[in-house]
């Protein structure tokens, strides 16, 4: 399969503080990948270099072999491409759930308001949200309801890639079951994604290959199991001997 996004020996810096140190990923199509790193390691000013949210001070993102990051690039057809899913749900307020999905189809992709309401419907079909729940607004949901709202929003955009930051962190168990099961089910469709995540109940059941940040490098890239199984130490070591020891308890849990 090829490789739809790529991100070449991208840095980047804050105030002097270099928060991304020359990290390099790639994401074929229909593949699923994880970020994880301890709190601070980088995650989310990765994520948002990869879709132009940040612009990179060094190095390069491609998608679909063309670098984005060259000079008179449509920053705003590339995030249209590579959709970010935040932590909060970041819904408009003032809108229904129906309008939440619709209006990006609608405004920026310039649908008909027909077509693009069909494509709300579907899209919110696809992460369990029913019509009973669609001429609501944000604050008549629950949390995770609101989260799968945010991800049938970006799905509407018909991205190449999604990009998920912790989708489940702000939830309840329950919340973070629900959002957690439409994250799954999507990597099964084969919706190429990233998933940053501590979720070890999303890790086990993504089990897919994982990238490690530790202060903004790369410090493993390749399964999750042998990510677990690595000898690290420093910072490192530290999380994911902790991610491990969590992994476990789960799996103790799922047997008991
Ligand atoms: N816009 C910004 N301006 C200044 N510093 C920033 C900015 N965004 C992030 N940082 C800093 O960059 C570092 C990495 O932050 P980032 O949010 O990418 O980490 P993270 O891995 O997502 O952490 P967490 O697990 O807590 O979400 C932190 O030290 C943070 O304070
Ligand atoms: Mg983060």
């Amino acid at each position: 399969m090829e490789v739809v996004l790529r991100a070449v020996n991208i840095s980047k810096s804050f105030g002097g503080v270099r928060v991304l140190d020359r990290v390099s990923l790639e994401l074929r199509r229909g593949e699923v990948k994880l970020l994880v790193g301890p709190n601070g390691s980088g995650k989310t000013t990765l994520l948002k270099c990869l879709n132009l949210l940040y612009r990179p001070d060094e190095g390069s993102v491609l998608l679909d072999g063309v670098d984005v990051t060259a000079p008179g690039v449509d920053e705003r057809a590339v995030r249209r491409r590579v959709a970010l899913v935040f932590q909060e749900a970041n819904l408009f307020s003032h809108m229904t759930v129906i309008d939440n999905v619709a209006v990006g189809p609608r405004v920026v992709r310039g649908l008909p308001r027909e077509r693009a309401e069909a494509l709300a419907r579907e899209k919110l079909e696809l992460v369990g949200v029913g019509p009973e729940l669609w001429r609501r607004y944000p604050a008549q949901l629950s949390g995770g309801q609101r989260q799968r709202v945010a991800i049938a929003r970006a799905l509407a955009m018909e991205p190449e890639v999604l990009l998920y930051d912790e989708p489940t962190a702000n939830l309840d168990p329950a919340g973070a079951e629900e959002v957690a099961e439409v994250v799954v089910e999507l990597a099964r469709l084969g919706v190429t994604s990233l998933v940053a995540t501590h979720d070890v109940k999303l890790l086990a059941r993504l089990r897919a290959e994982a990238y490690l940040l530790v202060r903004g490098r790369v410090a493993f890239s390749g399964p999750l199991g042998e990510l677990l199984g690595a000898p690290f130490d420093g910072e490192a070591g530290a999380f994911v001997r902790a991610l491990a020891k969590s992994l476990e308890a789960v799996a103790r849990l799922g047997r008991a």
